[in-house]
């Protein structure tokens, strides 16, 4: 399902070093598994690939159904964990330009709520003022701002375009059981609504609702992304020999690299339809490790286009990185290089082969230039870009950001440093009850 090569590392770090490892893990698989540890309060993410039911499943993709009949376009309003699972997995699988033809058999997909910035928010508005439209609001506090802001101007919008009876037909909330503005406002219109569980967190929420209702939309088989989590989740269990288990070598041999000062861990790419996993992978390991002053420091490239930016930095740049490569073994197409008769560009050499081949071959040479550059190098190939792999890698990365984190000694489900900007926005814009924090503030500036 799939593999994972660490050979590349070995002359960083010792095999024998990440084996040592075996015991620690365990520990964290143990504490994982009893809830014994840090932030054991948001653990539901661990086993649930297994435990989505087909009733469950059966509803999402009902609603979905009813978002596909009615919407031209869909604006799924999230931000950090409860946008990035969804985008990272749609655009995974999707045609990179059908969202271009003028006919579509499947409602575009938009996103809004991840940021504040005006002109999009008005250029999005804009384009949305002839498009049949709909809206799965995604909030698990119910309250983050950026989502608030957007969704406010969305279902109005939406109610203006549509009618009050239409919107609230198109319009989905994903909320909190009981608490928050989302819930409240879902509630009262009667919107239809999903919960998120109170024990997933954002970054570990790709499974729930968040990520399955806005990727049912998008036409893609959210049966063969769980079937595909759930076998990670097997693959991946707690009593898997070590040897054997992918996340446990992920873990330990990432922990064993930041020992010997690698810090930064670069996400490699060699298919841009991967751009966004690298963005949720990002959140997901940023937001669980970078804390009490410690942690790797996840980065993300897309060659072989960053090769011709970011290349000469990894190469011959500070020595305090590594990279993991996700490999996409077969493409879901094929296309040769076809044979020129002039040959000016000099790439005959080239006619007849899979376009394919020539982006293997540089991801093999890239591979052994960073290693013999000093830059460590873990390999996860997967087999194709399909729903089953891509649940089985995100399934596969999120357990081993659980055992990982703990083996950093950190709570990995937290998120205490995001508050720290929230405040000082606040009592800038003088939220009521801010007073205080808006005098002070001032007096810095
Ligand atoms: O991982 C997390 O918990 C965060 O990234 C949240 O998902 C993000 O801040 C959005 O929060 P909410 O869903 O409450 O709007």
């Amino acid at each position: 399902m799939i593999s994972l090569n660490i050979e590349k590392t070995l002359g960083f770090i010792s095999k024998e070093n990440v084996f040592a490892y075996e015991s620690q893990v365990k520990a964290a698989q143990d504490a994982l598994e009893n809830g014994s540890g840090k932030g054991n309060d948001f653990l539901g993410w661990l086993h649930l690939p297994s435990s989505i039911t087909q009733e469950h499943l059966a509803d999402l993709k009902a609603t979905a159904q009813v978002l596909r009949d009615n919407c031209e376009v869909v604006v799924v309003a999230g931000i950090g964990g409860s946008y990035l699972g969804a985008r990272a997995v749609i655009e995974a699988l999707s045609n990179s330009f059908t969202w271009l033809q003028d006919k579509k058999s499947t409602p575009v997909i938009l996103y809004a709520g991840h940021n504040i910035g005006e002109d999009y928010l008005y250029e999005l508005t804009e384009y949305l003022q002839d498009k049949k439209f709909g809206v799965i609001n995604i909030s698990k506090s119910g309250t983050t701002t950026e989502t608030a802001l957007a969704f406010r101007l969305l279902k109005k919008q939406c109610e203006d375009q549509r009618g009050k009876d239409m919107a609230k037909k198109v319009i989905v909330a994903i909320t909190d059981a009981k608490k928050g503005a989302a819930r409240v406002t879902a509630d009262n219109e009667g919107y239809k609504s999903f919960i998120i569980p109170d024990n997933v967190g954002g970054r570990f929420s790709v499974l729930t609702p968040v990520g399955l209702l806005p990727i049912a939309v998008a036409g893609f088989d959210i049966e063969k992304l769980v079937a595909g989590a759930t076998a990670m989740e097997k693959l991946c269990g707690k009593d898997v020999p070590f040897a054997e288990n992918p996340a446990a070598i992920y873990a330990a041999t990432r922990n064993e690299l930041y020992k010997h000062d690698k810090k930064i861990e670069i996400l490699v790419n060699f298919n841009p339809k991967l751009h966004y996993v690298s963005e949720w992978w990002k959140q997901l390991y940023g937001e669980s490790e970078g804390k009490e002053n410690k942690g790797i420091f996840p980065a993300a490239v897309d060659f072989s286009t960053d090769l011709h930016s970011m290349g000469q930095w990894i190469q011959e740049g500070e020595r305090t990185i590594y990279e993991t490569v996700i490999s996409v073994e077969k493409t879901n197409h094929k296309l040769e290089v076809p044979s020129d008769a002039q040959n000016l560009d000099g790439l005959n050499f080239l006619a007849g082969k899979r376009v394919d081949e020539v982006n293997k071959m540089a991801e093999l040479g890239t591979q052994l230039a960073h290693v013999d550059g000093g830059v460590p190098n873990i390999r996860i190939v997967i087999p194709a870009l399909n729903e089953e792999s891509i649940g089985g890698l995100l399934y596969f990365f999120e357990k081993a950001c659980g055992i990982s984190g703990y083996l950093l000694g950190v709570n990995p489900f937290n998120q205490p440093g995001v508050e720290a900007y929230k405040k000082n926005m606040f009592a800038l814009l003088n939220k009521p009850g801010y007073e205080e924090e808006s005098k002070a503030i001032r007096a810095r500036l």
